[in-house]
């Protein structure tokens, strides 16, 4: 079917490389990069990854100059067990299409069946013909299976070698602070069991100690089992041979000490179970899961194939990729590579779940509960920066410990404390759930704002916050940082409200937290004061807000005389030069526009884009599309389109160079944000959610739906704005800044799409 497949013809080593992460398969929990089943020849590079989520070792920072509170341990995501596998022999001659003859390649990852499929013809020395067809999935009914089905027709002999292989090995890039730079080997072999059809191997992290299992097992279709064996300690081959049509299914089941208290007895019951199905009947389970999730989740576009293709991709790969267990969360490059050693950041909070937000509601939950998760080593985090209130949760990490080595551009972007206490408040006002903010959100709230409380000081009269770096990492260490100010005041304001509601409506439930956090009332009218007072700088001359008190000092980035070849900054010039300048990584101020409107006037957010934009470097992959949603709020069509484009197509091209080390998490969500938030101009407030829609002319139409407060809602953008009532109560809805009563439809003119773009 059309834009729902993403298909592949090319083989050189470049692309396979890329397409590893392309046609990363996952569930949530367990990821596996699309690598070839029958291997490559020595000469080539590939990055054989399975992932599980929230499943990690810890090993130790080295720092040549270490300091006090610097962190001296960080989580790292191991690379575990290999079941992916399985040469093949025709004739006794190995199958490889870089040495062999081949015909009619194909790869094809289908989005609505949730799995991936590669198909050959291959041609033997003399000259003989075989169809190979290689299909796979990860299972979204069984967290813990990995299906392989192997088709092979050929009028000869024919042998699979199917493999479990514990031998496995991180990934490391020297000079590449995008990628781990050491500890390749993280685990440690503990067993291995061979049994006829069926292999397992136990391995375990090795500092930690924190066991995992996988489980494999095959069945035949015109072929017979020949043997199993050892081939080295911690790897296992089972032979397989048939005759003109062989067909094998290998079930390999992954299971860890974090969720299994015996990972390997528990792994082989489950293994048993799961082979009672055949390949075609998982499948169709898979087929069935996706239809459920594409029924709400699907943004539909008319009028352009390749943004259907890319936004599709995108909804499927953080499909494949968010936690869906609160162990896990979703990591900057998901399950699909090691890039940034698997953590977590911001990109969940700021990126990810305004996506999930739309209609995903469930499964923002559950990121928001790996984070309240976190609380105690955030608060372990506050207590060795020096504060003595509050938490401080980490710039980076997989199980809530502060992982960042770099502190200039690590622990110091104090505004993710922010950001997790704006995810938790959007998620309160998009779905109204009181029950959880008061048992989760109000937690977070109190002991996020207390961290302001905590580094901010009165001067004159305004609150004001130091040494803190932005979102921009080419800034560091700046004063009264816009963005981190901005999110404070939200942060703290929200927090007050809150704690005044819980008061009301579940005043026992508020004094065990009281009690539980130490917490005194009289923090309450502190908060509200500081919300009040914080200090948003704003340069008059230029009518711009600051990003920070320093910015407009320092000298402009010399673009004119920066070679193509020295971006992204970041790999070619020391730290302190790119800090001594007027430049960008990412949008900062004008991030803080999008997600905080009401604290500033349109005219400022005008001309603050239009100074930001054009010193902004977007070496980080997080920018495109925040500054797409901002061009499309100040009416820039031709600049909110060509931003969406870039970034649809960023993975997909590899425009940045690294998608080999994994997709980029944040940006796929920002591609489908830059449609609701951008195009359509979504605003999750106080009141009502608002829109301000426009069309791109080279569309005909678009659509998607909502989840507010129990409703389901679709919206559908053409000549006019369609917005219908499919379930729930009336409400009132807010477009282009006047109030509609939404009861069963309401269809307006599409006034912005009369404009031409600029
Ligand atoms: C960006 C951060 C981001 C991280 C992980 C960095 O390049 O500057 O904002 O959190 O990548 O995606």
């Amino acid at each position: 079917m059309k834009n729902w497949s993403l298909q592949k013809k090319t083989l050189d080593n470049k692309n396979l490389l890329i397409q590893e992460s392309l046609f990363a398969l996952g569930n949530g929990y367990l990821g596996v990069r699309g690598n070839f089943e029958e291997g490559y020849p020595e000469n080539m590079n590939s990055i054989k990854g399975t992932y599980i989520n929230g499943y990690y070792d810890v090993v130790d920072i080295s720092y040549a100059e270490n300091a006090y509170g610097f962190p001296q341990k960080k989580d790292k995501l191991p690379n575990v067990i290999d079941s992916q596998g399985m040469k093949i022999l025709l004739d006794g001659e190995l199958v490889s299409l870089f040495n062999g003859h081949h015909h009619s390649y194909t790869r094809e990852i289908f989005f609505d069946k949730g799995m991936l499929e590669r198909k050959f013809i291959y041609m033997t020395t003399c000259g003989k013909e075989a169809e190979i067809i290689f299909q796979r999935l990860v299972s979204n009914i069984y967290k813990e299976l990995f299906l392989n089905h192997l088709i092979i027709k050929y009028d000869g002999e024919i042998e699979v070698k199917s493999c479990l292989n514990g031998n496995v090995k991180n990934y490391s890039k020297e000079n590449d602070p995008r990628v781990s730079q050491e500890n390749e080997e993280l685990l440690t072999i503990k067993e291995i069991h061979i049994d006829s059809l069926f292999m397992s191997v136990k391995i375990a992290t090795k500092n930690t100690d924190v066991e995992m299992a996988c489980s494999t097992s095959h069945k035949i279709i015109g072929g017979v089992y020949e043997s199993t064996i050892h081939e080295s300690f911690g790897k296992g081959i089972t032979l397989i041979k048939g005759n003109k049509h062989l067909e094998v299914t290998k079930y390999s089941v992954y299971t860890d000490a974090l969720r299994y208290s015996k990972p390997l007895e528990d792994g082989k019951s489950i293994l048993k179970k799961i082979m009672a199905k055949s390949f075609e009947e998982h499948l169709q389970m898979q087929v069935d899961y996706l239809d459920r999730f594409w029924k709400h989740a699907d943004i539909i576009i008319n009028g352009s194939d390749k943004h259907q293709l890319a936004l599709r991709f995108s909804l499927y790969q953080l499909m494949q990729s968010a936690g869906r267990d609160q162990l896990s969360n979703i990591s900057a490059k998901g399950l699909t590579g090691e890039g940034y050693e698997g953590h977590y950041f911001w990109d969940t909070e700021i990126y990810v779940i305004p996506l999930l937000l739309i209609n995903q509601v469930e499964s923002a939950k559950k990121l928001l509960l790996n984070r309240y998760n976190m609380l105690d080593a955030a608060r372990e985090e506050a207590y060795m920066l020096g504060h003595r209130k509050g938490v401080k949760f980490p710039w980076r990490t997989i199980s809530g410990r502060e992982c960042s080595g770099y502190f200039p551009a690590g622990t110091a972007q104090y505004h993710i404390n922010g950001d997790v206490a704006y995810s938790f408040i959007q998620y309160f006002l998009m779905t109204g759930d009181e029950e959880f903010v008061f048992n989760y959100g109000m937690e977070v709230l109190l002991e996020t704002a207390r961290l302001w409380v905590e580094i901010g000081h009165y001067d004159n009269g305004v609150f004001k916050i130091d040494d803190v770096t932005g979102p921009d990492e080419y800034s560091a260490i700046v004063n009264n940082n816009y963005y981190t100010n901005a999110i404070a005041k939200y942060n703290l304001l929200w927090a007050v409200k809150i704690f005044k509601m819980m008061k009301e409506k579940a005043p026992e439930k508020l004094d065990k937290l009281k009690e539980k956090i130490h917490f005194n009332e009289t923090e309450i009218e502190e908060m509200k004061n500081i919300s009040e007072h914080i200090y948003l700088p704003y340069d008059s001359e230029l009518g711009i807000d600051l990003q920070d008190d320093s910015f407009l000092n320092k000298k402009k980035w010399d673009f004119e005389n920066t070679r193509e070849d020295q971006y992204p900054l970041l790999l070619n010039f020391h730290p302190l030069t790119i800090y001594r300048h007027q430049v960008l990584k990412q949008a900062d101020t004008v991030l803080a526009h999008f997600l905080l409107e009401d604290y500033t006037d349109l005219k400022t957010m005008l001309k603050s884009y239009e100074y930001y934009e054009p010193l902004t470097t977007h070496d980080s992959s997080l920018s495109h599309c925040i500054y797409g949603i901002m061009a499309s709020k100040l009416d820039k069509f031709n600049k909110a389109y060509e931003f969406f484009d870039e970034s649809s197509r960023l993975d997909l091209d590899n425009t940045h160079e690294n998608t080999e080390d994994g997709l980029h998490m944040a940006n796929l969500a920002g591609t489908a944000v830059s449609v609701i938030y951008g195009f359509a101009g979504l605003r999750i407030k106080e009141d009502a959610i608002h829109i301000e829609p426009w069309l791109p002319k080279e569309w005909s139409n678009y659509s998607f739906y909502l989840e507010y407060r129990g409703r389901n809602i679709h919206v559908e953008i053409s000549d006019k704005i369609k917005v219908v009532l499919i379930s729930g109560e009336p409400v009132n809805i807010v477009i282009n800044q006047s109030i509609y009563y939404l009861q069963n439809v309401v269809e307006i003119e599409n006034e912005r799409r009369k404009y031409e773009r600029d």
